[in-house]
């Protein structure tokens, strides 16, 4: 039983190492759409990072909802960390307060998205977005905020 579930996981490991193997090195890289959390940005961009934690709402964003969590159902919760949170749902992304709790605010990747292959490729430009539209923020903001929204608010989101 054991040897053959290990058997299976090696395949499927492999599998995955060849499937990134080939987005990598293929013509105009492909990102695998997976979450690593903004701690992971820090090392390399400890300006952005000090800013943000220091400036940003969107950094105490998991906070905004769990004070209020108590009288929201599991289904109404979930809603909230589609916006409030890093990834929920996708690769890698925020799964509850205890188990991801590095993800549990709208980091950096809610802007620039995925960032993992980006980290791993110790900072390829090609692996993350660097440009941004106002489109970007209404996934999250409605139309009326991101219209008062101007060049240095659209920075400012992610306190750069
Ligand atoms: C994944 C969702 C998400 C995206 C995408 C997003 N934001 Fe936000 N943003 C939030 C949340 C959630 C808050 C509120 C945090 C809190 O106070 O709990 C916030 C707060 C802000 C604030 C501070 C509050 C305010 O309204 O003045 C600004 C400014 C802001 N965002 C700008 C932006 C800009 C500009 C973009 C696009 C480049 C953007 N955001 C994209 C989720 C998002
Ligand atoms: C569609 C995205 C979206 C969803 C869903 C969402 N929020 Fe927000 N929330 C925001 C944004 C964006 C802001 C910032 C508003 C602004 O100032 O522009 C915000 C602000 C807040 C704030 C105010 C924070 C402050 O410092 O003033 C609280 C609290 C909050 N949300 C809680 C929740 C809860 C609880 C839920 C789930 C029931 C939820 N939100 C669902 C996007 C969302
Ligand atoms: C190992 C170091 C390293 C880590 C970790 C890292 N980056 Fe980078 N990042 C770089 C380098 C190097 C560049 C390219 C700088 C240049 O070309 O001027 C870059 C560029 C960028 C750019 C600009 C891309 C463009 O189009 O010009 C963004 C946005 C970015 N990083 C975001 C992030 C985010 C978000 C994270 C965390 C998920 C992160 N980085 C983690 C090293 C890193
Ligand atoms: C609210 C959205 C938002 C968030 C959150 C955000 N950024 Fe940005 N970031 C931007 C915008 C907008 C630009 C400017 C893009 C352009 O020039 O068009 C930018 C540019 C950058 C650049 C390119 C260099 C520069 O300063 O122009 C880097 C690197 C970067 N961000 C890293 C980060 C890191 C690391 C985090 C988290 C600590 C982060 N960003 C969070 C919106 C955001």
């Amino acid at each position: 039983m054991l040897g053959s579930f290990w058997l299976k996981g090696c395949l499927a490991l492999s599998l995955a190492t060849v499937l990134v193997g080939v987005a990598m090195t293929g013509v105009g890289k492909t990102n695998s759409g997976q979450y690593v959390g903004s701690e992971a940005c820090a090392e390399c961009h400890d300006k952005e990072y000090g800013n943000y934690k220091k400036f940003s709402k969107k950094a105490h964003s998991g906070e905004s909802v769990k004070l209020m969590s108590g009288d929201l159902t599991k289904q109404e919760l979930e809603e909230c960390y589609h916006c409030h949170m890093t990834g929920f749902g996708k690769p890698g992304g925020f799964v509850s307060f205890e188990e991801t709790p590095a993800m549990a605010d709208a980091g950096c990747e809610t802007c620039h998205g995925p960032g993992f292959d980006h980290v791993e490729a110790g900072g390829d430009p090609e692996l993350i977005k660097g440009k941004l539209q106002l489109s970007d923020c209404e996934v999250c903001h409605n139309p009326e905020r991101v219209a008062a929204f101007d060049f240095k608010p659209l920075l400012f989101g992610g306190a750069h």
